[in-house]
């Protein structure tokens, strides 16, 4: 979907046109819509009005401290995976009483500085973790809350690197296995039982695999309950996906509708984990064209963005938008197609296949959707800095994350001598 928008007859995030942000803060950078983000933010919250229900924000898609702060400050909480996100969270001014921490292989470490802060729930992935955390809460004198992640067995039908419910999946633990790690949990005198997660897949744009995981959950907190083990809350994960190309996405509220209604007079406080749907569409990678290529079968279009940057079309060959933006020259090139490939040494290090543009060196491109896994997955591969993030609101656009330096990167090194 497009960020992009002919503001001042020329293309803008917002009111700021993309050539003035290619100068001011260089390129490759990203680029993020605060209007974007706050509406997103606000239409999940409209869809959950009047239930008593939580959107904590998966850190990971991404993890700015100004993304953060924005979510904070509208009541957001936070799914986290790693001591790392949970220290971001509290920089943003995250309140970690309303922090969930997920993922199959939390350390000690991380443990002990969650149970410090005394965040909301740990997800808990195994019965070694469950046993873990026992021991490392009793040591600190502490109980640690939990809720078990099930695996419900939904398709979510999506990519296979991306659908996490089913049961070849690493995550959470078997549905049939679950009420007997309950009993387990409930005699474990250092743990405090709160609820129930479960997070099938991501990208995901039918929004039955999310209702039927639901129903799925829900019969297991009955079951439980008649056993003496009552729930406070059901986390339903994250999951929904946004436009990259063509997909039909459904609005927010008819997304979660099919799973709300399952839901429907249940007094347990419903939680979501939203990450892609969140920032996807509210994030552009603002890329120059170096060097134009002509070769005998193909043509190559060489941007200063690459693989690194925006590791989604290597990984898992996903489509981006690609746009042109601003010019080089005064004359737009012929529209030739064109393989739209970074300057990494690698022949996986593309951002599009075959796309027909009218370029000439010095292009701007924007590769749209980026906003999601993608400055959050971004490496130094080939010794490359990480590159700019900029926010825009309105008419201001202001730099959220500095480029880094060669100097950045060589700092942590002891060579030997
Ligand atoms: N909760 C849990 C436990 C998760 O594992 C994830 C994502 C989310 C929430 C957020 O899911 P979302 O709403 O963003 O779909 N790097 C991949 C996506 C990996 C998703 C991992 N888990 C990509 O670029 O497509």
């Amino acid at each position: 979907m497009s960020l992009v928008a002919d503001s001042l007859s020329e293309p803008c995030v917002e009111n700021v046109p993309l050539h003035e942000i290619a100068e001011r803060f260089g390129t490759p950078c990203y680029v993020y819509s605060q209007a974007a983000l706050v509406a997103a933010f606000s239409d999940y919250r409209a869809a959950l009005a009047n239930r008593n229900a939580r959107i904590c924000y998966a850190v990971k898609a991404n993890s700015n401290l100004s993304i953060l702060k924005l979510f904070a400050a509208r009541g957001a909480g936070f799914d986290i995976v790693s001591g790392g996100e949970l220290a971001r969270v509290i920089a943003a001014g995250g309140d970690p009483g309303k922090v969930v921490f997920s993922g199959v292989g939390k350390s000690r470490t991380e443990i002990n500085e969650a149970l410090a802060r005394n965040i909301y729930c740990f997800n808990v992935e195994s019965t070694s973790e469950l046993e873990l955390l026992n021991r490392v809460a009793g040591e600190a004198g502490k109980r640690a809350p939990i809720a078990l992640r099930v695996n419900p067995d939904v398709d979510p039908k999506t990519h296979p690197y991306i659908s996490t419910g089913l049961k070849s999946a690493k995550f959470g633990v078997a549905f049939d296995q679950a009420a007997a790690l309950y009993r387990l949990a409930q005699g474990l005198p250092n743990l405090r039982i709160r609820g129930i997660a479960c997070h099938i897949g991501s990208q995901l744009l039918d929004p039955q695999p999310a209702a039927d995981a639901a129903g799925k959950l829900l019969e297991l907190v009955d079951a439980l309950a008649l056993a003496g083990i009552t729930l406070e809350h059901i986390d339903l994960g994250g999951g929904m996906g946004i436009r990259y190309r063509d997909e039909v996405v459904l609005p927010v509220a008819d997304y979660l509708a099919p799973m709300l209604s399952r839901l429907a007079h249940r007094k347990e406080m419903l939680l979501v984990e939203p990450g892609r749907s969140l920032v996807g569409n509210a994030g552009l990678l603002l890329t120059r064209v170096e060097v134009l290529k002509h070769g005998e079968q193909k043509n190559f279009a060489v941007v200063d963005a690459a693989m690194n940057d925006l590791a989604r079309p290597a990984l898992y060959d996903a489509w981006h938008d690609i746009v042109k933006v601003g010019a080089g020259g005064t004359a737009p090139g012929k529209p030739l197609r064109y393989e739209i490939v970074g300057p990494i040494c690698e022949s996986g290090d593309f951002l599009g296949h075959d796309r027909e543009l009218p370029l000439v060196e010095g292009d701007l491109l924007a590769i749209l959707s980026a906003g999601a896994y993608g400055m959050a997955m971004s490496s130094n591969y080939n010794t490359r800095p990480r590159v700019a993030e900029v926010m825009v609101d309105g008419s201001e656009a202001r730099l959220i994350r500095k480029r880094e330096t060669v100097d950045d990167l060589l700092a942590n090194e002891l060579p030997l001598l």
